[in-house]
């Protein structure tokens, strides 16, 4: 775990959206009968609300301009802007929606698999912006189960020198959670739920299955 400042919070409460529309699709996402074509769209329109909520404390500044009657001082972000990491692969399937709203950020991709001996996660790809260190980071999974390769991804986040992160997932365990927390307490969390728990499988209950599958069409 990375040493924290003084100034920063032990841990950072998790943000769950209890929008009546997102609430609306999530149900909608959840359901076996909802095809693939459906899971991908309403991912797509949840991702974007999502990443409505992570940019909340994005920094911005005053700014000249001149509409067709007068001029004002409106506001634009500052600073380096966005760069979006997705853990692959359903990670990817969050991408979209949040392009649609910033399609100026960076992406990353980290992908980790785990080793059946060990338990370790070990990575077998990862690319990410070189000036991740002057970004904010959006992190994406659909799913924070046990929390295992969201930690290790943001390990691997803060040791290409990422500060500002957010994590954003469909749906929370609360064992991933209490994970990320314990390793990542800087870490603010944005999710549509936090479910039950984990099945015997490792599976968030009541959840909505294989998110990879469900999105890419591979059950
Ligand atoms: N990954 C998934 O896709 N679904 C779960 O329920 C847990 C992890």
């Amino acid at each position: 775990m990375t040493d924290l400042p003084a100034s920063v919070p032990r841990s950072v409460a998790p943000v769950v959206l209890d929008h009546p529309l997102v609430q609306h699709k999530l149900t909608r996402l959840r359901q076996a009968a909802t095809s693939t074509a459906g899971f991908r769209r309403l991912t797509r329109e949840l991702s974007l609300l999502m990443c409505y909520e992570a940019t909340r404390d994005l920094p911005t500044e005053p700014v000249e301009i001149e509409t067709p009657l007068e001029r004002m001082e409106g506001r634009m972000l500052s600073g380096k802007k966005l760069c979006f990491i997705s853990i692959l692969r359903a990670g990817n399937g969050i991408l979209d929606g949040m392009l649609d709203l910033v399609p100026a950020a960076r992406v990353g991709h980290v992908g980790l698999y785990r080793d059946h001996d060990t338990l370790e996660a070990v990575e077998y790809y990862m690319k990410l912006p070189e000036d991740v260190a002057e970004r904010d980071c959006i992190v994406v999974d659909p799913m924070l189960a046990t929390g295992h390769s969201a930690v290790a991804a943001i390990d691997r986040v803060k040791a290409a020198g990422g500060k500002r992160i957010v994590f954003v997932c469909l749906l929370a365990a609360p064992e991933g959670v209490a994970c990320m927390n314990a390793h990542h307490p800087d870490v603010k969390i944005v999710t549509c739920s936090i479910d039950r728990g984990l099945n015997e499988k490792g599976y968030i209950v009541p959840g909505l299955g294989d998110a990879g599958d469900r999105l890419f069409g591979t059950r």
